[in-house]
């Protein structure tokens, strides 16, 4: 399948099972802006469980806090957003457009990248074994030629970049010929400056009122209460602060489903340590994240580091971590060493002494910082995109038919048990329900009647369920009960008492905390 088409196929499934909707749809939407439904927001809530348990349960020296997403407006002046939270936008004079002049350039060079591996892909298969690939690409004419288009271009633009020079920018994309997706030409506004945060007022008379931001991200409600957390948790540096909660972005192309929305929600933890050791501390999270991802078993191979190329205003070393989704990889989590800026800067503007006490060196130090930010939405498509499958599967000794059955980690499935009665009679619903009665303490789940058993089936893998639990005439005299397994299509027949033990292991969050 084309991989546009499967991205466009995961979105229409989301809609359809209730796992995302476009938000206020009856008056057309809100462009880059979603409602989760009732089995997007089960899935949402396990993997930020998920993630706050690794975080906060599993580690004696982080603690969570919920900071108001309205803050003093002084944080944005002191935080650098106010002045350096920009994107640089263009805007195509024909088709009335509006681009990411950054985004074009990564464009242009991709494509220049995309180029050069179609020639190595080629001679692949031409030379086979035999082949030698680092030669090839030394010595092959259009692989150097396409080589030193890309480097010129690439230091050009990062050079404009660091240096933020606009002009720069507009004349990269006017030499290298970039034109408008849409209207195909090359009629383009000079390049601009754009502040990404959300405004509005604060107070009730027009006059009297402030101008107060949205956040545009969770992290400086930690900075702010550094102080009162440490000194009310009595913490000793290292230590970290984790928060979840919504962010807001006045993003300019917002056209990747949930992947770039307007309003969105994050899930931070900045690690306060001794200046000095960030270094030693950065590389500790890279592994540790990396290693959060990992044991969702997604895959191993669809992750990837990438460093970033220009670094916030506020960082010192930074990276992506990246997954493979059907538009290709894409961060879905940043790594940052943010210095002491944010501290040091709240410092000044505050005038309030922001320090840490180091009792056994005796002295106080401004504390370096490490962030960890992932994007709860973004984590979300990561996990939904990957489990979508379209598979023949041979249908209770019928011939092999077409399901779409998402094999999300059990741990994070919406439902993680559908218990059905075989038919709506012979007291079948009412033993059905006992068995619910005495499950749904311990686990998320569903009771459906209606319809034939292989139709709910289908409904339950549509949705992700692992397991579904059939009562039948049997069951009345023996007590057993059949479990169809998900992703095998097996049936096991067991007895009602061993249901919480055989389901326990597989959908438990300690299982997968105890990977980490
Ligand atoms: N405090 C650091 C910070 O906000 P960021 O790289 O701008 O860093 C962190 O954002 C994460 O938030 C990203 O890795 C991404 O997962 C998520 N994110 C950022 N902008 C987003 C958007 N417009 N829509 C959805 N998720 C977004």
């Amino acid at each position: 399948m084309v991989q546009e088409d499967l991205f466009k196929k995961i979105i229409a499934h989301s809609k359809e099972y209730g796992f995302i909707f476009p938000s206020s749809e009856i008056y057309d939407g809100l462009s880059a802006v979603y409602d989760y439904g009732q089995n997007g927001v089960e899935l949402k809530n396990n993997i930020r469980r998920y993630w706050w348990e690794s975080m906060v349960k599993l580690n004696e020296n982080i603690v969570g806090i919920d900071a108001a997403i309205f803050m003093h407006p002084r944080t944005w002046e002191a935080s650098g957003h106010v002045s350096a939270f920009n994107d640089p936008l263009i805007d195509n004079k024909d088709s009335k457009k509006r681009y990411r002049a950054d985004q074009l350039i990564e464009d242009h060079l991709q494509k220049i990248d995309d180029k050069i591996q179609k020639e190595v892909d080629k001679a692949v298969q031409k030379f086979g074994a035999s082949f030698d690939e680092t030669k090839f690409r030394t010595t092959n004419p259009r692989v150097i030629e396409n080589r030193q288009k890309y480097n010129e271009v690439h230091t050009r633009y990062i050079s404009a970049l660091e240096n933020d020079d606009l002009k720069e920018l507009y004349q990269i994309i006017l030499d290298t010929e970039i034109v408008c997706p849409v209207s195909g030409t090359r009629n383009w506004t000079e390049v601009r400056k754009f502040n990404l945060m959300f405004s509005t007022q604060l107070g009730s008379v027009s006059e009297e009122a402030n101008t107060i931001y949205l956040r545009p991200e969770t992290a400086q409600g930690i900075f702010v209460n550094f102080l009162n957390v440490q000194k009310t948790g009595r913490m000793k540096i290292p230590f970290g602060i984790a928060q979840t909660g919504k962010a807001f972005r006045n993003e300019i192309v917002a056209r990747q489903f949930i992947l770039r929305m307007r309003e969105f929600e994050q899930m931070e933890m900045q690690f306060f340590i001794k200046p000095g050791t960030e270094m030693e501390w950065y590389e500790y999270w890279k592994e540790k994240r990396m290693k959060w991802h990992k044991a969702l078993g997604l895959g191993d191979n669809k992750y990837r580091f990438h460093d970033h190329e220009k670094l916030a205003h506020y960082a010192n070393a930074a990276c992506d971590i990246e997954f493979e989704y059907p538009i290709g990889f894409k961060e879905v989590e940043g790594i940052h060493s943010r210095t002491n800026f944010d501290l040091g800067n709240h410092e000044k503007f505050s005038g309030k002494k922001i320090q840490y006490f180091d009792t056994e060196a005796n002295e106080g130090f401004t504390p370096y910082v490490i962030e960890t930010s992932i994007g709860l939405d973004r984590m979300f498509f990561t996990v939904l995109s990957n489990a979508y499958v379209e598979e023949k599967v041979e249908w209770e000794g019928s011939a092999k038919e077409e399901r779409v059955v998402l094999k999300l980690p059990p741990e994070l499935a919406p439902v993680q048990l559908a218990i059905l009665p075989l038919t709506k009679k012979d007291s079948l619903p009412e033993k059905a329900r006992e068995i619910l009665d005495r499950m749904k303490f311990d686990f998320n789940c569903q009771y459906e009647e209606k319809d034939s058993i292989g139709k709910r089936y289908r409904r339950q893998d549509a949705i992700g369920t692992p397991f579904c639990i059939t009562v039948d005439h049997d069951t009345l005299q023996d007590n057993t009960v059949t479990i169809r397994y998900r992703d095998t299509l097996r049936q096991e027949r067991v007895t009602i008492d061993r249901l919480p033990e055989i389901m326990g292991d597989k959908v438990s969050m300690k299982g997968l905390l105890k990977k980490l």
